[in-house]
């Protein structure tokens, strides 16, 4: 039987780049296959083609045995292929049912095709359940954390009866356990025949899931992997081409004293927590937790987004008052924020306008734009942060999705901060990438910088991390040293399972 899909000899090119080069990949009906690849390899690219998105120069689709044209997202729905992106591009506006049924919903008997809602709210409700999401199909999108999105996207892909799902980097914005929830499903998914298409910079999960693995890299078939060969280092070695030593660099182990220190901080998210803690220079200390645990609302207030209800913040010893983001920006306190999208980068501005965006004044004495000392500052991060682009005057939505996280990261790290926060700083971005980014983050601390992490990637968290704070409905629930680093350790702190002992004492540490 021929396979359910095969794409073959597949070439794109976009204005200075070559995104595909005869690339070729099948599926079987009910297999998942991985497709891996560093940040700009092609991947998502390969993909939008498939469902529709974007038009290939040469090369065929063909689904069960038959070449076919997919002109648009409608005609590849109707071939059977569900996609859930990589930038999630859900309506704000719209409540979960309605972006669901989107474009198909449930009509009122009658000439004025009313669109009839409550049944439409009903339809939703088993989409929902399937994937383990309580939530009323009457909220607002908005009202949705990131990785609740991100499962209204998959639920969407499914209730339109796809055959071929194509999953783009599902689980970037998701924790442990909803991770675990989604594998599940693509199991269950397999199981009824469903093929998969997963891409994913996370490779243990790959190495669970996947019966296939296909590697791209610089736009081109890198190699594949057969069920019994998919490991680590494999797959390391056929995206990068070369093996991948010392992930994480450990810290010079030295005491510096306090930086940035909270006492007593309010917001409004938990209004009735008060956190305390210190974050020395030299350090990184890592927020873990649950999803909506305050971590992010805690990071706001310190930048001032949302200023805090009441509470100290002191930097260097020295009292600040933080009414919004300027005042903790001059005072050198930085956020590289969670959602990329809508408030750490401007995507329709140039690589260059990004990275020199927030420090505009150094770049401008006088008021004066020196374009000269702006363009310098951004080679010298896109040499830095190894970003894939055919020029620093390239616009940041034509980047890939990891690339347009290191810009985020580059237009700080141009700052050089006395204090910075990276929420989620490695989401969507490649093992290569990664390594590069802990490195930076451990040579950014060592100049005696305060860095604050917040990573749902534990093994993100106990790699990186000189100090854990673990969050629990808005309070730090515990703090861990090195020497009692354990998953077990974080978990249990973070779905406040009975205090061990370690638990209590590192509370005790949190509040002095
Ligand atoms: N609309 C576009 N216009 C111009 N260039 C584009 C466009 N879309 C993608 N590219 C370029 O094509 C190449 C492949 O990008 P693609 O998004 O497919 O990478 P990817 O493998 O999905 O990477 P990531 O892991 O970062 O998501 C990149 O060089 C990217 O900058
Ligand atoms: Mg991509």
């Amino acid at each position: 039987m021929a396979p359910i899909l095969q794409l073959t000899g597949i070439c794109k090119r976009f204005p200075g780049v070559v995104a595909l080069d005869e690339v070729s990949l099948a599926a079987d009906r009910g297999e998942v296959v991985a497709l891996i690849g560093e940040n700009g390899a092609g991947k998502s690219t390969l993909m939008k083609i498939l469902g529709g998105v974007h038009q290939p120069d040469a090369g065929q689709i063909i689904l069960a045995g038959s070449a076919v044209t997919i002109r648009s997202v409608a005609d590849a729905v109707k071939h059977g292929i569900g996609f859930v992106h990589q930038e999630l591009n859900n309506l704000d506006n719209l409540e979960i049912a309605a972006n669901l049924f989107l474009g198909r919903e449930p009509l009122w008997a009658g000439p004025l095709r009313l669109i009839d809602r409550r049944a439409m709210v009903e339809a939703s409700r088993p989409h929902l359940e399937r994937l383990g999401l309580k939530i009323d199909p009457r909220t607002p999108l908005r009202q949705l954390s990131l990785a609740q999105q991100q499962l209204v996207e998959i639920a969407k892909a499914l209730s339109q009866n796809a055959r071929i799902l194509v999953l783009d980097e599902p689980t970037s914005s998701l924790t442990a356990t909803e991770t675990e929830r989604l594998l599940a499903t693509v199991t269950d998914l397999r199981g009824q025949g469903v093929s998969i298409i997963y891409i994913s910079h996370r490779l243990g999960e790959i190495g669970r899931i996947a019966d296939r693995v296909v590697a791209l890299r610089d736009g081109r078939n890198a190699g594949e992997l057969g069920r019994g060969q998919i490991n680590h280092d494999n797959m390391v070695r056929l995206m990068i081409g070369r093996d991948l030593k010392s992930f994480y660099v450990p810290g010079v182990g030295q005491h510096h004293p306090a930086r940035l220190r909270l006492q007593g901080l309010r917001t409004s998210a938990w209004p009735s927590q008060a956190v305390s803690f210190d974050a020395a220079g030299g350090e990184i200390l890592t927020f873990a937790g649950l999803v909506g645990s305050g971590r992010s609302e805690l990071a706001q207030a310190i930048f001032g987004v949302t200023p805090p209800l009441d509470g100290r913040i002191s930097l260097d010893g020295k009292e600040l008052t933080i009414r919004g983001s300027r005042d903790a920006i001059n005072a050198g306190i930085y956020l590289a924020p969670e959602d990329r999208r809508k408030t750490g980068l401007v995507t329709s501005m140039t690589i260059r306008e990004n990275v020199t965006l927030p420090g505009l004044r150094d770049h401008a004495p006088a008021g004066l734009i020196r374009r000269g000392r702006e363009s310098e500052t951004t080679d010298r991060q896109i040499a830095a942060m190894q970003i894939r682009a055919p020029s620093r005057e390239s616009r940041v939505m034509n980047l890939s999705g990891g690339n347009q996280q290191k810009v985020v990261l580059g237009k700080w790290l141009a700052l050089k901060p006395k204090v910075l926060i990276v929420d989620e700083p490695t989401r969507g971005i490649d093992v290569g990438a990664k390594a590069e980014i802990y490195r930076l983050l451990r040579a950014l601390a060592d100049t005696g910088v305060a860095v604050i992490v917040i990573s749902s990637d534990m093994e993100e968290v106990l790699g990186i991390s000189d100090r854990i704070a673990v969050m629990r409905e808005g309070a730090i629930a515990g703090i861990l040293d090195r020497s009692r680093f354990s998953e077990v350790a974080v978990m249990n702190l973070a779905f406040g399972k009975a205090p061990t002992n370690t638990a209590a004492s590192a509370a005790a540490t949190a509040s002095n």
